[in-house]
Formats: structure tokens, C-alpha cells, sequence
């Protein structure tokens, strides 16, 4: 059943639905003819304008023509949404051949790594760790280490006090001490101490109120000073290269007699001077053989043992290590710095 102004406004719809692109532009096309203001709708609400006899003919060709429309647009549109899907997956392919996000990769703390190569060089030798407390006692960071009272090393203005009695240790050479006494007399004594001190500097480039210390110490029934000297040449050798050579200097400490001062030749310059060195040698460590005295405060007689200790700071090994000339990078935490040891 036909009629002209059904046949209108299908025919307009029909061309409309053929030109619309996409889903959005099919629901448009919807909207226009088949929605509640749409054309076609409009035209059969106003079916009762009619004359009576034309409203049967109008009414069925409204009705057949929205049933076709609504059949092609539920064509076209699962059609649309089909092409739509296709194109969106398409574009959201994963590109494997695209180069990945490396992680960036973290670095152990150069100052870590100094402790751990150091350490582990004794450790080859036959030394064990040993530790002690960071908050000390006067007698064991002083008193047992012949540090008499009123020495310079006990002024105010290098300790942290923690009380009368207590203080934040300054070296880590009360831990010889403590592996004495832990030892009970026995022999050999072995042992090498990693560890934080602490001291009332200012910050500056070569000074830190907190820094850290490897003290050595060997004890047993026949050690001399040319063991001592040994050991702390291969020590450079495995630490600052195979040619590196040690000297020894005369020096003092109350729990050591003799004690030295010990450097390693300047492996910049090979020893013949240069701006980081000037003579040709670098300050390592303190050193010496242990005080009668001290030996008597860790439990042993000095007439049948002998031994010898050292100390050195972990900071002062990496500086030289690494070339670093301002001990403030260390504890910065400043990445430019420390990725350079990735
Ligand atoms: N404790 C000394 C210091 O902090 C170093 C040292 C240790 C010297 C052992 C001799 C023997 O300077």
C-alpha cells in the first residue's frame, strides 16, 4: 500500500540512512524520522486531520513504512558498530617491536661498597667480625684505652656526652677491648670491626660529625710489627691496585706503642707527587701495637701475648678510592652522584 506523502518522507529517511556513516549519524537518522518529533511519527499522530476515507490507506502505508525503516537501521546499525569495533581494535594493537621501559637499575651506596671490599679482605685473611654498641661507655671508649683523663681526645669539644658515664663512641677502637675480654684469654684474636663513630665536627669537606671506622686487631703469641706491616700491604694491594706500596711513619696514640701513621703511594701519580697527594704518598690509617696496658684491660698478660691494631676511615679509603674530594657527596643522597657507581 502506497501513498504520496508516506511515500515522501520514507523515501527521504531511506536516502538519509544510506548516506549516514557511522552509528552516532544512524541514531540521528533515527531520531529524525522515528522519534517521538520525528517526521514519520508527526505523520501518524496526525492521521485524525484527515478526510475519513483516506485515513485507512495513510495509516497502513505509515505503519509498513516505519516497520521497513526500523528493519534497515537495526541492519545498518549492527553493521556500523561492527566496522566501529574492527577499527578500535585495530588501533589499540599491542606493538611488540616498539623498544620496552628499562627500569632503572640502583647502585650500592659506594661508601657500602668500600665497608663490604674492605671487610672481606680481612675476612680472606682469617679475621671475624666483631661489633659493639654505638653508644659506649666512657671506660671502654677511653679508660681501657690508656686515654688518661684529662687527654685532649676526651675535651668536650670532640665527643657527644650522652651522660656522665655514656658517650656516642668516637672510634671504633673500644671494640678491641670487647673482643678481648669476649675471648677469654684465648689466642689467636682475630677480629676486624666495621662501624659508625661519631665526633663534634662541623661539616665540611673533609669532616662529618658521623663518619665511619674498620678497626683491626690481631693478637696471638708471637706477632710482630713486620706482621703488621704485612698485612697492611697486601690490604692496599687488594684495595687500591697490585702495585700499590705502604709506608710507615712514626706516630702516637695512648693505646698503641709504637704506632704509626700509614700511607699507601698516591696511585694517581705512581708517587711522584701530584695536586692530590703532594709528596707522593696518601694518609691510610692509624696504627700500632697494642699498649701492654690495653692487653692487661682486655684480660691479657703483655709478657706472653703481643699484638697490633689499626683504624682507618671508610670515607677517607672511598675518597681516595673514587677521586672524591668532598666527603658531604657521601651523605647527600644526591643521585647524579651515586648512579656514577651504578
Ligand atoms: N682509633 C684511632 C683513631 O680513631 C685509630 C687507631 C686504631 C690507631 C687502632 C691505632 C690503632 O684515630
Amino acid at each position: 500500500m502506497n501513498h504520496p506523502r508516506v511515500d515522501a518522507v520514507a523515501g527521504e529517511a531511506r536516502e538519509a540512512i544510506e548516506r549516514a556513516a557511522s552509528s552516532a549519524e544512524l541514531e540521528a537518522v533515527r531520531v529524525r524520522f522515528l522519534g517521538r518529533q520525528g517526521a514519520l511519527t508527526q505523520l501518524l499522530r496526525s492521521l485524525g486531520t484527515l478526510p475519513a476515507d483516506e485515513r485507512p490507506v495513510v495509516g497502513a502505508a505509515a505503519n509498513e513504512a516505519k516497520r521497513v525503516l526500523e528493519a534497515l537501521l537495526e541492519a545498518r546499525l549492527a553493521d556500523a558498530a561492527g566496522r566501529e569495533r574492527r577499527r578500535q581494535r585495530a588501533q589499540s594493537r599491542l606493538d611488540l617491536t616498539l623498544p620496552g621501559r628499562r627500569p632503572s637499575q640502583g647502585a650500592v651506596h659506594p661508601l657500602t661498597r668500600v665497608h663490604d671490599e674492605i671487610v672481606s679482605i680481612f675476612v680472606g685473611l682469617g679475621f671475624s667480625v666483631a661489633e659493639g654498641p654505638e653508644i659506649e661507655t666512657d671506660f671502654y671508649n677511653f679508660e681501657a684505652l690508656n686515654i688518661p683523663r684529662d687527654h685532649p681526645a676526651r675535651d668536650m669539644q670532640d665527643t657527644f656526652y650522652v651522660s656522665d658515664a655514656t658517650l656516642l663512641r668516637t672510634h671504633t677502637s673500644p671494640v678491641q677491648i670487647r673482643a678481648l675480654r669476649a675471648a677469654k684469654g684465648q689466642v689467636p684474636v682475630k677480629t676486624i670491626t666495621p662501624g659508625r663513630v661519631y665526633r663534634r665536627d662541623v661539616a665540611d669537606a673533609s669532616h662529618s660529625p658521623v663518619f665511619h671506622q674498620v678497626e683491626g686487631l690481631a693478637v696471638d703469641r708471637h706477632i710482630t710489627m713486620a706482621d703488621l706491616k704485612g698485612t697492611l700491604a697486601l690490604f692496599a694491594r687488594e684495595m687500591f691496585g697490585p702495585d700499590s706500596a705502604v709506608r710507615f711513619r712514626p706516630s702516637f696514640f695512648p693505646f698503641t706503642e709504637p704506632s704509626a701513621e700509614v700511607d699507601v703511594r698516591c696511585f694517581m701519580c705512581a708517587g711522584a707527587g701530584c695536586r692530590a697527594c703532594k709528596d707522593g704518598w696518601l694518609e691510610i690509617l692509624g696504627s700500632g701495637m697494642v699498649h701492654p696496658q690495653v692487653l692487661r684491660n682486655g684480660g691479657y698478660d703483655p709478657e706472653e701475648v703481643t699484638g697490633w691494631a689499626f683504624g682507618m676511615g671508610i670515607e677517607r679509603i672511598a675518597m681516595l678510592k673514587y677521586g672524591v674530594d668532598d666527603l658531604r657527596l657521601f651523605f647527600d643522597n644526591d643521585l647524579r652522584f651515586l648512579r656514577q657507581f651504578a
